[in-house]
């Protein structure tokens, strides 16, 4: 069977990573990379470090509007769907890539399998809730990573060929653990020591593109007394310098970096404070207290569970948690049991007989 994956994004690289090599112990896959990412440490350090194959086309997008990135992601993506005539086109997430790589095969008649399917924030000002929504019901196939999302998409009607698989993040933490420990220094390097940092990061359009939000956030870090640990997002380093926001002494603000090191600094750190879908999920995957700086989450069994806290942007709510939030309760297996890409070729196997 011929299987197209479309991928663009930093976390869709990380699940690639934990599904691409299974697909392809059974089938042809074709890689599309949009181009949504295109930085050395925004894209071809995931490739080179996890072992994704090399994808088979790259599109080069690049940034731009909604309208514009999404669009000619479509236009290219149809072109090489006439041509390699796929029997599947697999989408993750909620990114502009998923929903171009979705809705160009949905119109071609071409079925799709969604990964990470069934989140909602409920939050439709998110332009991720709208990739999300849309690429849900228009997929022949749906991965949900969590009970809550099965029930969302029955919420929603979508009763049929819904699996809940697990998280393949879960499985990508699992796997890529062990060599992060071998290969990463980075916490001696960065003269980090261990349960003594807070790890952050920030890229959240509405959190970026809103100065009153990305301003409390940065006076919160600022304020904290805690060595802070930022791998910045280019789009958040691009609005903090244009509001002219600084920071303080004790932030380390770094370039991205790859999975390995972002690994290792979730494992050591004592604390992660975060707008991220994927770090909040790492964050529990690693028994750290999430303090997730939005105001809804996806994730909101880490929240039920009492690991994760959501505070939005409110100053001393993040400071507040930064000092107390210290969760105790024993965790849930909330996310699989690790093996969620094995389950998907087998899923992907009955479906496509
Ligand atoms: C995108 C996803 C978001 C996901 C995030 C993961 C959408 C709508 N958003 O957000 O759901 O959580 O990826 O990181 O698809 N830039 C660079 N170099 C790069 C990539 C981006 O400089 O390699 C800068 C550009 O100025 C660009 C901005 O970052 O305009 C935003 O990039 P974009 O891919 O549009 O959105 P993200 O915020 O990365
Ligand atoms: N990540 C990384 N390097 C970084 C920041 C994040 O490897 O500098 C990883 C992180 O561990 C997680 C994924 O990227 O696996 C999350 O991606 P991101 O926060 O960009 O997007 P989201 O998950 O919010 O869509």
């Amino acid at each position: 069977m011929k299987i197209i994956t479309v991928i663009g994004a930093r976390p869709q690289f990380i699940k690639a990573a934990a599904v691409s090599n299974i697909i392809r112990k059974e089938h042809e896959e074709i890689l599309i990379h949009t181009g949504q990412h295109y930085d050395e440490n925004m894209s071809k350090i995931f490739f080179e470090e996890l072992n994704i194959p090399k994808p088979e086309y790259n599109l080069s997008v690049g940034s731009g509007g909604h309208g514009k990135q999404t669009g000619e992601m479509m236009g290219k993506l149809e072109a090489i769907y006439e041509r390699e005539k796929p029997d599947l086109v697999l989408v993750y997430g909620d990114t502009n890539s998923t929903l171009a790589g979705a809705l160009v095969a949905s119109k071609m008649l071409i079925p799709v399998a969604h990964i990470e399917a069934g989140l909602r924030s409920f939050n439709k000002n998110m332009p991720e809730e709208q990739n999300r929504i849309l690429t849900d019901h228009i997929s022949k196939i749906l991965f949900t990573p969590t009970e809550t999302a099965n029930k969302n998409l029955k919420n929603e009607g979508i009763n049929n060929n819904v699996y809940n698989v697990g998280d393949v993040m879960f499985d990508a933490v699992l796997h890529f653990k062990k060599l992060a420990k071998q290969k990463s220094s980075i916490v001696s390097e960065l003269n980090l020591t261990k349960n003594n940092y807070i790890l952050t990061t920030i890229h959240r359009a509405e959190n970026t593109n809103d100065i009153n939000r990305l301003k409390n956030i940065i006076e919160a870090l600022n304020e904290s007394n805690e060595t802070v640990v930022l791998p910045l997002h280019p789009r958040t380093k691009k609005y903090i310098e244009s509001y002219g926001l600084n920071f303080n002494n004790n932030i380390k603000v770094i370039e991205p970096i790859g999975y390995l090191d972002m690994l290792s600094l979730e494992e050591d750190s004592k604390k992660i404070v975060t707008d991220s879908g994927g770090v909040q999920k790492e964050a529990f995957f690693m028994n750290k207290p999430c303090i997730t700086m939005r105001d809804e989450t996806e994730w909101v069994e880490t929240v039920e569970n009492g690991w994760n806290v959501i505070v939005g942007t409110d100053k001393e709510k993040i400071l507040n948690n930064i000092v107390n939030f210290n969760p105790t309760t024993e965790q849930k297996q909330l996310f699989g049991d690790g093996n969620a890409a094995e389950k998907i070729l087998k899923i992907i196997n009955q479906n496509l007989k």
